[in-house]
């Protein structure tokens, strides 16, 4: 696993931005997994401006975002899909076709997830995915329990979770939905080359017991020591709690 230690959040963001221009400058047409939540704001913002300045091109690559959240639909307001749109799809030439994200109002979850296994396969895999981290560990909507899922699949989400997400449900946790579709951890493994980014004092904790703490389905994001083509770019305050042994 590969560990970049950056002062700043803007300077986690400019070193993820980074890698999605190399990962897009091998192969025009990469395919990206992409995250939601506070962290990759600001990357997104980097992209947008990129691709303004001809910098980036998404005209060939294709997206499949994380996870969504169940039981609303992509014109809710604290969907990922608008999440997704007003952050980054309003603003760079990736066409809409090749933007993938889950239905969260599909009639039938569990084939969702199946056709969302079926898509990703059909494009070749990912390429790059990035990640975000929850404070209990979770990636996408992977929580911590006694076994995880490998392939995308509905999940439970935790009140933890469910109040770090208010944010995008006006600030009230009980607006939130109790569940949601996600890729599973299979899914998120099998991509060739993973960057998670992990930002602030409260992904601390995580941060180190990714680092040198045991695999365990307690802390879903330890399973990225399984991958051989991991890095994790912190701030100073998500890595403040790393040991130096
Ligand atoms: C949500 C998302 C995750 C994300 C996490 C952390 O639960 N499903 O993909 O990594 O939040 O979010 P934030 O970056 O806001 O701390």
């Amino acid at each position: 696993m590969r560990l970049t230690l950056r002062t700043t959040e803007r300077e986690v963001a400019a070193a993820a931005a980074e890698r999605v221009a190399e990962v897009l400058a091998a192969d025009a047409a990469a395919v990206l997994g992409l995250p939601t939540g506070r962290t990759p704001m600001r990357l997104y913002r980097l992209l947008a401006r990129l691709g303004d300045e001809g910098a980036l091109d998404f005209g060939r690559a294709t997206t499949f975002n994380l996870d969504e959240f169940l039981g609303i639909g992509p014109d809710h307001p604290g969907s990922y899909h608008a999440y997704m749109r007003q952050h980054l799809f309003a603003h760079v030439n990736l066409p809409s076709a090749r933007a993938h994200l889950l239905r969260g109002d599909a009639a039938d979850p569990e084939r969702e997830c199946e056709r969302y296994e079926t898509d990703i396969e059909a494009a070749g895999g990912i390429d790059l995915q990035l990640l975000g981290i929850g404070a209990n560990g979770h990636i996408g909507f992977n929580e911590p329990g006694p076994c995880l899922c490998a392939r995308t699949h509905r999940a439970m989400l935790r009140p933890s979770t469910r109040r770090a997400n208010a944010l995008f449900f006006g600030g009230n946790a009980e607006a939130v939905p109790q569940e949601a579709l996600s890729m599973g951890m299979g899914t998120i493994l099998k991509a060739r080359r993973i960057v998670l980014m992990a930002t602030g004092k409260s992904k601390a904790r995580a941060v180190a017991r990714i680092v040198s703490g045991p695999l365990t389905t307690r802390l879903p994001a330890s399973f990225l020591q399984l991958h051989r083509h991991v890095e994790l770019i912190c701030d100073r305050a998500a890595a403040a709690l790393i040991s130096d042994e």
